[in-house]
């Protein structure tokens, strides 16, 4: 026992937690050099969601963002966190990819890789610590902390003797919902150290406060480090604070002897950096405490916050909080954790706007109860799996063992545009935001265009985007349906951007869309038809239908994510065939036609975004 270790996450997790993982590199620069002065045990710089909001919203590229925090950064460890087979994304990836992607991010700078798998299956994530350890880095296993009938203190042991087993050089404790209490995290610990040889290192959330009680209690049962951040970055969501936990271990044995001076000239830039990008602090609120209730992490709330705000369903967060563990233990208990948590918070989510449980279920939670994920810690209900799968069989085998090798056809199909490794391996991960990402880079903007774009997670609803302004106003809409209401006339038709609108009175429908924030409009009861004008596409005016988004998302021409056409106009569809996907809420949601016909327009762009209810395809169910 002895002194204490402190990694920061201030540059990682931290700003994932409270900043939805805005930071830029430019807001990192100036303050590097002191913070690689500090004497910390290591720096969590990497992974987790900043690789995705790089390529997605920062118009930034991940890779070399590790290669300037290496450079103005040399002395301290970086490290970064990794989902296992799923990388830095929320789906597995075959072995030829995990291997590739560890090996460019220890070889970018990286020397200590956190990896975990959301369900503890130690098959997801074998490979990944093979991977790292052949590339010469550092294999942090993880085993996740959740409360749960099955997650007992045997769980954990259990799992980290087991990592311990596949060459693990460190083990951490991951408590993204802040739920360790400070007797139990005594207790594990304790119990960790007196059957492991190697270092063990607590990762705690704030969330209800208990985290400084949780590491005090950890330092005496012998841990070895803990993950705190700056203090204008610290609280709510994110880790407590380092100057906070310092101060507390400070005349100890513990003491981790850090640099108070230097840590408060840290916390002034940070400060006055949230300040400027309108960042709130991290704050504890009444759902917070109630973490035991529901067990969703801090972060979780955040997004599910911002979910709701951009369904404008937000009054509808209690029903959603006590949606949350039904779910859970209708899918077998998974800890809350990427991508287990947006599994479990949209399928709640979708449950409670849908009106019927499981009636809308995103291809993601298929994949999940069909065990593409990994085996979940409980047995899934039968029930549910029976009203979602039909006839289908899960899997036992590891998911990955399914995945053919995909790194030389993604080098192949992004040839034309890149042929640098560290950018084969973003768009092996996310194909259409890295090809959208290499062409405005090209172009000379460096930044895409869902830059500053109302969809941001967590900044609330901003101001509307260009494509939103340019799609049909769903207001205007409404506003028409009303008025239709009032009157005797029982049609009306207008003509807005070379689209004809035709609005049919009918009391259901007009509940649901005068009634935007409780009643989401869906597909099949949406009264708003929409026909392409352009003479180029004949249409048929009537046997057509429409088929309009069932949530606020991206719209994707690709049927789904490893199609390798697009639906077009003219083609014949079947019920049931996918058309397109809307990815909202982080996840891919195939959207399927639920008639037959001829598409006879496509209303949409690829890449745009999409309001509730608004019009995607239009089919004639008549061969035109
Ligand atoms: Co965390």
């Amino acid at each position: 026992m002895g002194r204490i270790g402190i990694t920061d996450t201030t540059l990682r997790d931290a700003h994932q937690s409270l900043w939805a993982t805005r930071m830029e590199i430019e807001d990192m620069l100036p303050v590097l050099e002191r913070i690689d002065a500090v004497g910390y045990h290591s720096l969590e710089v990497w992974g987790g969601a900043t690789f995705d909001v790089c390529l997605r919203y920062l118009g930034e590229d991940p890779w070399e963002r590790l290669r300037l925090i290496k450079r103005y950064a040399p002395k301290t460890p970086l490290q970064m966190l990794l989902r296992g087979q799923s990388l830095v994304g929320y789906s597995h990836y075959p072995d030829d990819v995990v291997e590739a992607f560890v090996q460019r991010a220890v070889e970018n700078g990286i020397d200590i890789i956190r990896i975990f798998d959301a369900l503890n299956d130690i098959r997801n994530v074998e490979p990944a610590m093979k991977f790292t350890k052949k590339a010469g880095g550092l294999v942090q296993a993880t085993v996740v902390y959740t409360v749960s009938p099955v997650h007992t203190t045997e769980h954990y042991l259990k799992t980290a003797l087991r990592l311990a087993d596949l060459g693990a050089d460190s083990i951490c404790v991951k408590d993204m919902a802040g739920l360790l209490t400070p007797h139990r995290a005594y207790e594990l610990v304790k119990l960790l150290k007196s059957r492991l040889a190697i270092p063990v290192q607590l990762h705690c959330h704030y969330i209800g406060g208990m985290a400084v009680g949780a590491y005090l209690k950890a330092a005496e049962a012998g841990v070895d480090v803990v993950d705190t951040a700056s203090m204008p970055l610290a609280f709510g969501a994110s880790q407590p604070p380092v100057e906070t936990v310092a101060r507390v271990l400070e005349e100890t044995e513990y003491d981790p002897a850090l640099n108070l001076k230097a840590l408060f000239e840290i916390a002034e830039y940070f400060d006055d950096l949230r300040k400027k990008k309108g960042q709130e602090r991290g704050v504890t609120r009444l759902h917070d405490m109630r973490v035991f209730d529901h067990q969703v992490p801090g972060g979780m709330i955040s997004n599910l916050v911002s979910q709701l705000e951009e369904q404008k369903a937000l009054h509808r967060l209690e029903e959603v909080l006590a949606e949350i563990p039904r779910v859970r233990a209708e899918l077998g208990y998974p800890p809350l954790v990427t991508p287990t948590s947006q599994i479990v918070g949209t399928q709640a989510v979708l449950n409670v706007l849908a009106g019927e449980r499981y009636k809308l279920v995103p291809g993601e939670v298929k994949n999940y109860l069909l065990g593409y994920y990994g085996k979940a810690p409980a047995d899934m209900d039968p029930a549910i799996m029976q009203k979602v799968l039909g006839d289908k069989e899960p899997i036992s085998e590891r998911p990955a063992d399914l995945l053919p090798p995909r790194l030389a056809k993604m080098r192949e199909e992004i040839s034309t545009v890149t042929t640098n490794e560290d950018d084969i391996l973003s768009y092996a991960l996310f194909p259409q935001v890295s090809r959208k990402f290499f062409e405005s880079r090209l172009a000379g903007s460096g930044r895409p265009e869902t830059v500053g774009k109302a969809t941001r997670l967590g900044s609330g609803p901003g101001k509307p985007t260009k494509e939103a302004e340019d799609s049909m106003n769903l207001e205007e809409i409404r506003e028409l349906i009303k008025l239709l209401d009032q009157t005797d006339v029982s049609e009306f038709s207008m003509e807005s951007q070379g689209i004809r609108i035709t609005i049919k009175k009918g009391k259901d429908s007009v509940d649901a869309l005068s009634q935007p924030a409780e009643v989401p409009p869906r597909a099949n009861t949406a009264v708003v038809e929409t026909t392409a004008v352009p003479e180029s596409v004949p249409v048929a005016e009537e046997d057509s239908t429409t088929v309009v988004a069932p949530m606020v998302g991206t719209f994707y021409r690709s049927p789904s994510p490893d199609a390798q056409s697009y639906v077009e106009v003219g083609d014949t569809v079947q019920v049931g065939q996918a058309l397109c996907i809307i990815e909202a809420m982080k996840l891919m949601n195939e959207i399927e036609a639920d008639t037959a016909g001829v598409v006879t327009a496509i209303l949409v762009e690829n890449g745009h975004p999409v309001e509730y209810g608004q019009p995607l395809f239009v089919i004639s169910k008549k061969k035109i």
